[in-house]
């Protein structure tokens, strides 16, 4: 097989393509002809020793694949043998042509749904969905404002809060990533970078933003809680602008405003069953038309470095895919 090999922790520049012999699924195991790959933030940072989790070296980075299953270990009952499936993992492995997954990790593909855009879409559209349902109840004709609407965190954003009846208004530092939302969904665009937050989305909204998606942190952060209306609700889902944001606490106190955090990775451990059937949940909406996932652009495997720089650089408006 050929797989990416992170032997130390750092940039992306430092990752190695390998070639091994082919794994054998063990007992509840399968074996995965990874097709395509998704490319994510929490990939780099997990490469970099930035994330909370630190897996022991060497690994594989790729937290999504999708693909046909080549064989399955004893107990695993229904997923034979070319059977199109995505998997996804904290244990990682992802970036590689075969993978060898735990049969709870893997949920099957519907015929719909092609491997690029089901690689692509897991991670970011089950994060959202979960925000979305699980962590708060967004309600119909609420205004959402999704800042890095043009990440894979951000557009998925547009589009569950658009499916689930919300008004989005989207922020984000170039026109082309501004375009991608407003392709998604998003009713209005704010450039983040030169116009003020508070200021334009009371001017859009009136009251102010019934919710809040942050996947980016400062310096928008304090400009983005102070556009929150009363009892709105701000949900915390990551940090890509660099640093944590420290927020005015008073600002969660006047109106009665909430801050919320979203860790579906840690939740994914906790409960994979319920992963699953969220991931299924997410696949089927796509199949049938709710969920419009964009198709990523795609790299051969030995350029997943170029696609991680690409994403650290910002320079990326929607999702990228290894083409193992
Ligand atoms: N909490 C969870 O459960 C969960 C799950 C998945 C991912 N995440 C996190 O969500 C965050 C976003 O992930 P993603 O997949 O959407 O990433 P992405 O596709 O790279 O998009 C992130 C966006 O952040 C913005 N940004 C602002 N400052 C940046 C900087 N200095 N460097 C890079 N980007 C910057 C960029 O938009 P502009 O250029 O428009 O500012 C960029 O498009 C990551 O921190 C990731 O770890 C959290």
């Amino acid at each position: 097989m050929r797989r990416i090999v992170c032997q130390e922790f750092g940039p992306p520049d430092r990752l190695k393509l390998d070639e091994s012999p082919d794994p054998r699924p063990a007992a509840g195991e399968v074996l995965v002809r990874v097709h395509a790959a998704g490319v994510s933030f929490v990939d780099g940072l997990i490469a970099g020793g930035m994330y909370q989790l630190k897996p022991p070296l060497p690994f594989t980075p790729g937290l999504v694949g999708a693909g046909e299953v080549l064989a399955a270990g004893p107990g695993v009952p229904g997923l034979a043998a070319g059977r199109r499936v995505v998997g996804s993992s904290f244990g990682m492995g992802g970036y590689s042509s075969h993978w060898v997954l735990p049969a709870d990790a893997v949920v099957p593909l519907p015929d719909a749904v092609t491997y690029e855009v089901a690689a692509t879409a897991v991670e970011s559209y089950a994060t959202m969905l979960f925000a979305l349902t699980r962590r708060t109840a967004v309600q119909p004709g609420e205004w959402v404002l999704v800042l890095g609407a043009g990440g894979g965190i951000g557009l998925a954003a547009v589009d569950v809060a658009r499916t689930l009846g919300a008004r989005v208004i989207a922020a984000a530092s170039t026109p082309a990533k501004r375009a991608a939302a407003l392709a998604a969904g998003a009713q209005v665009a704010i450039d983040y970078e030169t116009e003020d937050l508070k200021t334009r989305v009371r001017e859009i909204t009136g009251a102010g933003a019934a919710l809040i998606i942050d996947p980016v942190g400062d310096p928008f952060a304090e400009p983005a809680l102070r556009s929150l209306q009363a009892f709105g609700r701000y949900l915390v889902v990551g940090f890509t602008g660099g640093s944590i944001p420290r927020l005015p606490l008073n600002r969660v106190l006047l109106d009665n405003r909430s801050i919320v955090g979203v860790d579906w990775g840690a939740w994914s451990r906790q409960d994979p069953a319920a992963n699953q059937a969220l991931i299924a949940d997410v696949l089927g909406r796509v199949a049938a038309g709710e969920l419009h996932p964009v198709a990523p652009v795609t790299y051969p495997l030995e350029r997943a470095a170029e696609a991680l720089n690409g994403l650290a650089r910002r320079q990326i408006a929607g999702k990228l895919a290894l083409l193992p």
